[in-house]
């Protein structure tokens, strides 16, 4: 009997054990890539969680802009032929004025001009925002500035979005661009609504430090 008992004891912590052992959380494994990335964390300020955002995302201030931007585009795997669903793309840029201003919550360098977009299943981004300026006193191009987090990755930067016609973009911008996630430099066209859109396909990791 007592046999029995202590079995029958034994069975129960065996299953316990198996038990924890399988509702244990799975190690989150997050690879670091890139080569540093100041200010990128705000990625994690999205107002939503990252399961719920769009694959399109209207900025503040793009209904009453005066040039008022569509960019669109397709970010591909790293074999730059595959559309990838599920990446968060976060940007942020300055107001007409070229300065980042603020309305409460921001941190660091980042204004109220910043969106989040999530990929859909074709790859697919949108977003409406208005043109912003360069820099006061500054000789560098008017730029959004674009933030990529893939699942189970650090996030990291990309190549600013520039214009085309910015006078800023000039040889010296274009010879020293490094065309992370591939080049930035837009070509805007005014479509029947009044809006100026551009595209730019992006591909993971491309020509970014250590990515793997
Ligand atoms: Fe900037």
């Amino acid at each position: 009997m007592k046999t029995i008992f202590s079995l029958a004891v034994l069975l129960i912590f065996t299953n316990l054990a198996c038990g924890q052992t399988e509702n244990k959380p799975a190690k989150e494994t997050t690879i670091t890539v890139g080569d540093g990335c100041e200010g990128c964390e705000a990625v994690y300020e999205s107002p939503v969680p990252f399961e719920e955002l769009s694959h399109i995302d209207t900025l503040p201030g793009f209904e009453a802009a005066e040039t008022k931007l569509e960019i669109s585009g397709v970010i591909y795997q790293p074999d730059g032929i595959t559309p990838a669903p599920g990446i968060v793309l976060y940007i942020y840029h300055t107001d007409q004025n070229g300065y980042y201003s603020k309305r409460g919550s921001e941190t660091g360098r980042h204004g109220y001009l910043r969106g989040w977009i999530k990929t859909n299943d074709k790859g697919e981004y949108k977003f409406y925002t208005l043109r912003p300026a360069p820099y006061p006193n500054a000789s560098f191009p008017a730029h959004i500035h674009p933030t990529i987090k893939e699942p189970g990755k650090t996030e990291y930067w990309i190549e600013d979005f520039v214009f085309d016609d910015d006078k800023f973009v000039n040889d010296s911008y274009r010879k020293n661009a490094e065309n992370r996630g591939g080049g930035g430099i837009l070509t805007l066209e005014k479509n029947e609504y009044g809006i100026y859109t551009a595209r730019r396909d992006l591909v993971l990791g491309k020509n970014v430090p250590n990515y793997k």
